[in-house]
């Protein structure tokens, strides 16, 4: 079936996709056994029964564990080609690459094996595929923002001159609850100065009104995921307004819970109420599908429409930090 659904073949751009989130259960066993690692699972099979979570917290505990296979910057270069290789068979034409570097750096790997290897993935990616990207490094709202400004302030030393190249934008990730955006304004801030493009997680298990906290007090261009800013009439019409977009990430909702039943998910009333979206797959190999299945569940199980679709696509282009000759080649 992939590959004859014409939206596999609809060109898309990705806006919310960790790199870190795309390591299979295959491949983690294989850079375990490479790096000597020890995972906290026995089998390949014994870790896909781990992909249960009832919330985000359940999810990100896996996801940091399964991280430490991850050594060398080889390492990463494969992560990266076993990610392209993937989603350009469902479509993807280019990526903006969420990366945590302190999900790396805080267990002992250097930041440039972790830069490096990305930058080869998406180098070699490029010249099999075709496929374009960029890095934006996100950083992790759990640790302090004193440890978040260490980490951009790494960044900008070693890889400012990649800036609106091959790195373009800073986000925000980790554990919402109790992580509200404002607690890392500072961050934000220096990075704006730096010339970067701004995102951040916010209303995915929280509130309408962190996703005004993170456009007021971050001033970012795009909010990933948002889906929580259906619960308000007012702050969807800002984000039409202000043509904010949301990078939705339907698989990913569900198997978090955020949404019960994808019957019921709020993507139909964000576009309801004029709100930019995207469709994305956030951390594919944990959520049961690549960008494709990610539009093909919106269609079969959201119930949006093919023209609705190929505007989501449309919208994924226009608002990638890929340049403008790049956008306009894709569209
Ligand atoms: N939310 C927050 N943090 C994350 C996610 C997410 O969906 N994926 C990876 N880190
Ligand atoms: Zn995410």
């Amino acid at each position: 079936a992939t590959g004859e659904d014409p939206l596999m073949s609809l060109p898309k751009a990705e806006l919310h996709l960790h790199i870190e989130g795309t390591l299979e259960p295959d491949l983690a066993f294989a850079l375990a056994r490479r790096n000597g690692v020890t995972l906290p699972y026995a089998s390949v099979e014994e870790l896909r029964a781990a992909y249960r979570f009832a919330s985000l917290q359940e999810f990100l505990d896996l996801y940091y564990a399964c991280m430490s296979a991850l050594r060398t910057r080889r390492d990463f270069a494969d992560l990266v080609l076993a990610y392209l290789r993937h989603a350009h068979a469902q479509g993807l034409r280019h990526v903006d690459m969420f990366f945590d570097p302190e999900g790396h750096t805080e267990r002992g790997v250097p930041l440039e094996e972790v830069v490096e290897g990305l930058r080869d993935g998406l180098r070699e990616g490029e010249a099999e595929l075709g496929v374009t990207g960029t890095l934006v490094m996100c950083v992790l709202r759990h640790l302090p923002e004193e440890t978040s400004l260490r980490t951009l302030d790494a960044m900008l030393d070693r890889y400012g001159d990649l800036i609106g190249t091959e790195w373009t934008g800073i986000g925000l990730d980790s554990s919402e609850q109790g992580n509200p955006p404002a607690k890392h304004a500072r961050v934000f801030a220096r990075a704006r100065a730096a010339g970067l493009r701004l995102v951040a997680h916010a209303g995915e298990e929280g509130t309408p009104e962190d996703v005004t906290q993170a456009l007021d007090v971050l001033h970012v261009e795009h909010v990933d995921h948002g889906v929580a800013a259906a619960g308000s009439a007012a702050v969807m019409r800002r984000l039409a307004d202000e043509h904010i977009t949301l990078t939705v990430c339907p698989l990913s909702n569900l198997a978090l819970q955020v949404t019960p039943d994808l019957a019921r998910h709020p993507l139909p009333t964000l576009i309801a109420h004029g709100v930019p979206v995207t469709i994305n797959s956030d951390d594919p190999a944990y959520f049961g599908g690549y960008l494709g299945d990610n539009f093909i569940a919106a269609r079969d199980r959201i119930g949006l429409t093919e023209a609705q679709l190929v505007a989501c696509a449309r919208e994924s282009v226009d608002a990638s930090f890929a340049t403008p000759a790049r956008q306009a080649a894709i569209r």
